[in-house]
């Protein structure tokens, strides 16, 4: 028989800075969907990607001194390297600079241009240069944009534009045929709302800027970047001209997005298949938005919270846990590092970690580290097989609905239920009663059970716990740990030897936490603003002239490298011990990506000598080495024949 196929997407993401706390939320949701259909059986594809063209990308990578492709090159690889720490199980990574995906983007633009749902025309229009979007008066109200409040500007192009106007009644249609199209519902009224005020056609390629891909007919053109992104859903599927994926995945089963691209995926996205006579996407999701107390997180506000931080502190299972049980999917929340640090004590540590490790304890004290033959059945054991396979049966219908926060809860049920088993049947007084051990099999063999069902199901979520567990009860993978298992109370193997492990999650200190947080938060602050400060931040700084004055107050020397490791916390960086004449200086260097630390050893450079000491990630540095930035972007060494502490003037 053929698999089931489950195709499930993110947004792909503008790669304009390191990703923030709120792009996992994305992620990680739509990795715990991945996991768990192919927990039930289905053959997933489960895209993600990064979105890389337009006018803002274009723009930052000139204020950090690099080509844009450079400089997406380097976020995307950080994006790439988070979700490896993050465990996120994604079957493929697009980046729309790929050449995959531009060939196709340029035959969509075609069809739908022969077709003649694409023409040439002008526009004149307000915009949001860093929303990339042109927004009517109305919607622009005294001037600012309605989606990030910044001021628009006026524009007047020479611009392709996609003949949107044609799909407003098919658009109705499919929202009124289609009621699960999307949800939540709420979101639906307001998209059907905007498209009965009427919809303009749509503006769909650039002249004002290069960074794109070009419109295939007029060289002055780039496709403007929704055509460019939506289209990402089906390039990356081979669509048109490798069409085998596309065939067996289209349409996708789950658009996950933002509630602020709600509009762009169900509205455009649509409207552009439809021109392609593609079928559509079987449901949208626009989920909520992580707040921080004083409002939306942004980079330029510089509030986001770094996820890398809290992974290295509690693990990569806690933090999902805690996104997907604390915030109702489709609901906006706020993200407080209390909040998180609850979550993990109460639910990780006290309920599912103590239940773990009392059960594997008293095995091993009262059984010999055995897996009992279950023995005499008793009061409370119906009860709690009832609530196992109660919660069981309730997971995939709340996870058909995204309801992440609400499948938790029900696991948690039984995590509850199992602990209360314990005060119920006291197995240490069993334990005391010589006539005691056949119930006291039956206790023991029934907490081990009811935890072998809560770990498989928490596999979507946090499967690293799911395996401590198994490693802890004896268990082997394949052996009671499939879907269809959960179902079935009684099925672990009698015999096996448990094996007490560390505790799961250890309990923290909350007020000792939120002080380390909270100096960790404001280090990295510090770290920054440092790092800002000694990279001029513009091309107009660079120009500007300085005085003799000004260069003499510049100390430069020769040094000589002694010896060189990596920064224990940041990949880019490298320590140098360096020889100044008689003196000794530490200093930080981002240049991990063109040396190793053996390259650097023995080299005599420029340095430096008499900045400011500062820590770079907790590393102090006293001094600057000097290198120079190849045209390929690579540095290279600044060397010198001249001894160790010899000034350079
Ligand atoms: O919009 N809380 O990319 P983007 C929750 N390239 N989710 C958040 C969030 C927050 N505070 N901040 C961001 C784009 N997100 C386009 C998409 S798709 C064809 C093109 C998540 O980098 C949320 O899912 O701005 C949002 O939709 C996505 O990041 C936007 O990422
Ligand atoms: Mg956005």
């Amino acid at each position: 028989m053929d698999q089931k196929t489950y195709y499930i997407t993110t947004p792909i993401y503008y790669p304009s800075s390191n990703l923030h706390i709120g792009h996992t939320y994305c992620t990680v949701a739509a990795d715990a969907m991945a996991r768990f259909k192919r927990l039930t059986g289905y053959d997933v594809m489960f895209l993600t990607g990064t979105d890389e063209h337009g006018q803002k990308l274009q723009r930052v990578a000139q204020e950090n001194h690099m080509s844009p492709k450079e400089y997406v090159d380097k976020i995307v690889g950080g994006i790439e390297e988070l979700w490896k720490t993050m465990e996120i199980s994604y079957d493929d990574f697009i980046r729309t600079t790929q050449e995959r995906h531009m060939k196709r983007v340029q035959q969509l633009f075609m069809k739908m241009y022969e077709k003649g749902d694409i023409y040439k025309g002008s526009y004149e229009g307000l915009y949001c240069t860093p929303c990339e979007a042109f927004w009517t008066e109305t919607q622009a109200k005294d001037g600012l944009c309605p989606d990030c409040g910044r001021p628009v500007e006026t524009m007047r192009e020479e611009a392709y534009f996609f003949r949107m106007s044609k799909y407003q009644d098919k658009l109705l249609e499919m929202f009124e045929n289609n009621p699960d199209f999307l949800v939540p519902e709420s979101r639906k009224n307001e998209m059907v709302n905007f498209i009965k005020q009427g919809l303009e056609d749509l503006c769909i390629s650039r002249s004002t800027f290069d960074w794109g891909i070009p419109v295939p007919i007029d060289e002055k053109h780039v496709i403007y970047v929704w055509l460019d992104a939506l289209s990402n859903y089906i390039t990356a599927l081979g669509y048109p001209d490798e069409p085998e994926k596309f065939q067996r995945y289209w349409p996708a089963d789950l658009h996950l997005v933002g509630k602020e691209i709600v509009r762009f995926h169900t509205l455009i996205w649509p409207a552009m298949l439809m021109s392609l006579e593609l079928p559509l996407p079987k449901k949208v999701f626009g989920h909520g938005w992580i707040l921080l107390e004083g409002g939306k997180m942004s980079k330029s506000r510089g509030n986001v919270v770094d996820p890398v931080v809290l992974i290295e502190k509690y693990g990569v299972d806690a933090l999902k846990y805690f996104l997907l049980r604390e915030y109702s999917f489709g609901q906006d929340g706020i993200f407080t590092n209390e909040a998180l640090l609850n979550r993990i004590n109460s639910d990780l540590a006290n309920d599912l970690g103590n239940l773990v490790s009392r059960t594997v304890s008293m095995i091993e004290k009262y059984n010999g580290g055995l897996i009992p033959v279950p023995g005499e059945e008793g009061e409370f054991d119906a009860s709690l097989k009832a609530t196992a396979l109660e919660a069981a049966e309730k997971i995939e219908p709340l996870m058909d609905r995204l309801n992440f926060s609400g499948a938790l809860e029900e696991i948690w049920h039984i995590v509850r239920r199992t602990n209360k088993y314990i005060d119920e049947t006291t197995p240490w007084i069993l334990a005391k009663d010589p006539g005691g051990k056949a119930r006291l099999d039956a206790v023991l063999y029934n907490l081990a059970e009811a935890i072998r069902i809560v770990s498989v199901l928490i596999l979507p979520f946090m499967h690293n716990t799911a395996k401590q567990i198994w490693a802890q009860l004896g268990i082997r993978e394949g052996e009671g740990t499939q879907w269809a298992d959960v179902f079935s109370f009684g099925i672990l193997r009698s015999g096996a030897k448990v094996e007490k492990g560390p505790a799961l999650f250890p309990r923290l200190d909350i007020e000792k936490e939120l002080a380390d947080l909270m100096a960790l938060q404001k280090g990295e602050e510090k770290d920054r603003k440092e790092e800002e400060k000694k990279q001029p931040s513009s091309e107009a700084e660079i120009q500007e002239r300085i005085s003799m004055e000004d260069f003499s107050k510049m100390r430069l020397q020769v040094g000589e490298i002694l010896s060189c490791k990596k920064h224990p916390k940041a990949d880019k960086l490298l320590i140098s011990q360096l020889q100044i004449g008689e003196k000794q200086m530490q200093v930080v260097s981002g240049v991990a990506d063109s040396f190793t630390p053996e390259e650097m050893q023995g080299k005599k450079v420029i340095v430096v000598t008499n900045l400011k000491p500062v820590k770079l990630r907790g590393e102090l540095s006293e001094g600057m080495i000097l290198f120079a930035r190849d045209e390929d972007g690579s540095q290279k060494f600044v060397c010198s024949e001249a001894a160790s502490g010899s000034p350079v003037k």
